[in-house]
Formats: C-alpha cells, structure tokens, sequence
C-alpha cells in the first residue's frame, strides 16, 4: 500500500479516472519507487493499462519483484523523456516524485535522510525541480481533457498548482488536502485545443 499521505492522492486518481467513462484507461506513473501507486491503481481500475517509470537501479529490483504477476508494465528511465509512444494518448498521470527541498535537509527525520537515497528525497533548492519537469512530461502524454495528479510537501501547495497554468495548457489546476488536513497533492487537466 501507498503511504498515508499518498492514499488519498490514489484516491483522488480513482475516482478521476472511473468518472472519465473510458474502456480501458491508459495510467502512467512517474517515479514508481516500490510500484505501490502503480499497482493500487491497476487493482482498483481493473481494465486499465498502467505503464511506470524508476530512474534508480537499486529501487527496480524490489519493483520488479512487487509488480511481477500484476498487469503493471515496468519500465526504467527518466520522468522527464520517458513513454514517448505514449504521447497524446495517456488518461492520467499521477506522481509522487521526490519533492524535499535541499534547503530543508536538516529538518528532514533521520530515519529518512540517513536510509533513503537522496534520489528519492530531494530536488533542488526548493524542492520543485522534478515536479517542474513532470509538467512537461504530463502535458506530453496526456490526451487533450487527461488529468495529471502529483503529490507535493505539505508547505508546496501554494506553489505546485501555479505550474499548471492556462499558458501552458492546463485547465482546472487545484490543490487537494490529505487524510490530516494538509496540503498534499495537486491535479490538473490537460486543456482541449
Ligand atoms: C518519493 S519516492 C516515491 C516512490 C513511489 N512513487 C511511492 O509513492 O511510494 C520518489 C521516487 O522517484 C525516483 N526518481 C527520482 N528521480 C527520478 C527521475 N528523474 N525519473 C524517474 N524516477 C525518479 C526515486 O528513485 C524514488 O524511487
């Protein structure tokens, strides 16, 4: 299962993608990590088509055991060129990349900083720099009307909907709280021609 932070995120993403009255939903997820998203969505959604990307090595030794047996196809590379046959055709990317800003290493909980890679953890400065290229990468795969969902730290969500914009061609940009109230995920969808 996701983390608690990130099930209400997949929840979101469920119910996005059942409303969307398509036959078999093409879900990508960027940053798979375990592949917990990946396979809560392909067991909830059970026509669609999830396709996931993990950049690290170490990490897709465990996600290849996790998905095995599970219509999740696995993939390594990088968010930010992967799935270019996918283009234009994706119902819903959804992502809970590394987002910890640099800045904020040392308030990070040991347990984490000193165990998880910080390629799992971190993104420049401010914490955005993955999120700002996932952007780009959704507003490439998605169909026109798709929706993209990605999970953020609880002091981003001023932030992450203003990359979503009406200039790039977004539509309905919005930031969503977690189970505890605080703001942990937001969603956009990809803007008709
Ligand atoms: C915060 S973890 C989340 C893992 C998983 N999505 C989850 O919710 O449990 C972020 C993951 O992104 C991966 N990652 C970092 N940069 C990446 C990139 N450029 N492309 C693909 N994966 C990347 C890390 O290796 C790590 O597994």
């Amino acid at each position: 299962m996701p983390r608690p932070e990130t099930e209400s995120v997949v929840g979101w993403a469920i119910d996005a993608v059942r409303a969307m009255d398509v036959v078999e939903p093409l879900i990508v997820d960027l940053c798979t990590g375990s592949g917990a998203i990946a396979l809560a969505m392909a067991q909830e959604v059970p026509r669609s088509r999830v396709h996931a990307v993990e950049l690290s090595a170490d990490a897709l030794k465990w996600t290849r055991k996790n998905v095995e047996g599970s219509r999740v196809e696995l993939r390594q590379g990088d968010a930010r060129d992967a799935f270019p046959e996918l283009d234009g055709q994706v119902d819903l990317v959804i992502s809970n990349p590394p987002y910890i800003p640099l800045t904020e290493w040392e308030y990070v909980a040991p347990e984490a900083r000193d165990y998880d890679p910080e390629l799992a953890l971190f993104s420049g400065e401010d914490g955005l720099d993955l999120i700002r290229s996932i952007e780009r990468t959704a507003h490439r795969l998605l169909r026109p009307g798709g929706v993209v969902v990605v999970e953020h730290a609880d002091t981003q969500g001023g932030l992450v909907p203003w990359i979503f914009t009406e200039e790039r061609g977004w539509a309905d940009a919005a930031d969503h709280p977690d189970l505890n109230n605080r703001p942990r995920f937001a969603t956009a969808r990809k803007a008709l021609p």
